[in-house]
């Protein structure tokens, strides 16, 4: 007899509940799409073999809740490009069964990105399964739930930062403007920033969040307002980096006011999709714009990023930034934060 995920005798495997012919079970997210064309999720039972294509199986433990699932838990975003879809961007978990060699029965990894909860099924799931090339081991100093409190938001946080670094940010080069504070992506860009010995301004619209944004590291807090408005092409000098989640004229302010030879991440587009920007930030300071995308970040640098983030986090800190809710809750949280009502990250405890 053997057993059915990773396909040794059994009990021999250490999976001792799945024998062949069993069906398994399992409970997900599960989102589609009526006939008139009206996405529905539910919380369901789905079947192991079910699940897509892949050399890797996870037990699931913990997942987070980024923008993009909001966008595509609600429908409010086209994420979602295969249907039905269980969604989640994220996942920590164990290694349930593996047939690649990189990869060990046991181990604790995550997986981020890759087009999960977009294109594959995701981390909104008691299991997963996916290429052995995604699965990253978890970093010593991380738990799984410490690595989904900084999941694809904390992860795209350090690419910007060492984005910043790589194109000769330094600390004693200026200020760095981080926008968006409060938000997942934000809040960790804010604690590594400070941690590293930057001087950070955080911009917010909520600006009776700032006791929580000066707890992270941010040495002034400015409102979102100051950079909503159209800027001339070119406004006072003040930023040597900038960290921005938010995009259209909040993006165009910021490299308006950059410093000459400044450098800007641009990764999110929380604001808007648009850039109504001038192009004379970058020919007449020689301002850098760097995109960030966390998605398809290469493997080495996946892994890199990783190790970098664990050992920079403050584990007190990413605590206090931290809201855990259930997987059913998912959907109504998914509302809340597209609302702007959720600070800092939501970790997703998966039953
Ligand atoms: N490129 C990538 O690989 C990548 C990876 C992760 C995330 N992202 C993108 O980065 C953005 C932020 O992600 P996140 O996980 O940090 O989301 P989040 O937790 O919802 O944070 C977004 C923050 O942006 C600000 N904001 C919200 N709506 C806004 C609006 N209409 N205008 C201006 N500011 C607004 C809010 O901060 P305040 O209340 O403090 O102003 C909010 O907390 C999203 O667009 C997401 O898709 C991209």
């Amino acid at each position: 007899m053997s057993c059915v995920p990773c396909r040794t005798f059994w009990p021999v495997c250490g999976c001792q509940k799945l024998t062949s012919g069993e069906k398994s079970m399992f409970k997900a997210l599960y989102v589609e799409k009526t006939e008139s064309g009206q996405q529905v999720v539910t919380l369901r039972d789905l079947a192991e073999t079910d699940l897509p294509e892949g050399d890797v199986t996870i037990r699931v433990q913990w997942s987070s809740l980024n923008y993009k699932d909001a966008l595509a838990l609600t429908g409010k975003g086209p994420i979602i490009r295969n249907w039905p879809m269980v969604p989640g961007i994220d996942l920590a978990g164990r290694v349930e069964a593996s047939t690649h060699p990189a990869v060990s029965v046991g181990q604790d990894v995550l997986v981020t990105g890759h087009g999960m909860g977009e294109t594959r099924w995701g981390g909104f799931a008691q299991l997963a399964r996916v290429p052995g090339l995604w699965v990253v081991a978890q970093p010593s100093e991380l738990d799984g739930r410490q690595a989904m409190a900084l999941g694809t938001a904390g992860f795209t946080a350090m690419l910007c930062v060492q984005a910043l670094q790589r194109e000769g940010v330094e600390p004693s080069s200026g200020p760095v403007l981080v926008t968006g504070a409060s938000g997942g992506v934000g809040s960790v860009a804010i604690m590594l920033l400070s941690r590293l010995g930057y001087q950070v301004v955080a911009v917010t619209g909520r600006l009776e969040e700032q006791p929580y944004l000066h707890s992270l590291g941010a040495a002034e807090v400015l409102p979102r307002a100051h950079f909503a408005a159209p800027s001339r092409p070119l406004e006072k000098a003040r930023w040597a980096g900038a960290v921005d989640v938010v995009g259209g004229q909040v993006l165009a302010s910021v490299c308006a006011g950059m410093r000459p030879q400044g450098v800007v991440t641009a990764c999110g587009l929380a604001g808007g999709m648009d850039f109504p920007a001038t192009v004379a930030p970058f020919i007449l300071r020689g301002v850098t714009l760097v995109g960030i995308d966390s998605v398809q970040c290469p493997r080495a640098e996946r892994v890199a990023a990783w190790a970098r983030l664990a050992e920079l986090i403050n584990p007190r800190q990413l605590d206090d930034m931290v809201h855990e809710i259930d997987l059913a809750e998912a959907p109504q949280a998914a509302e809340m934060l597209l609302a702007g009502h959720v600070r800092g990250r939501l970790v997703v405890r998966i039953p």
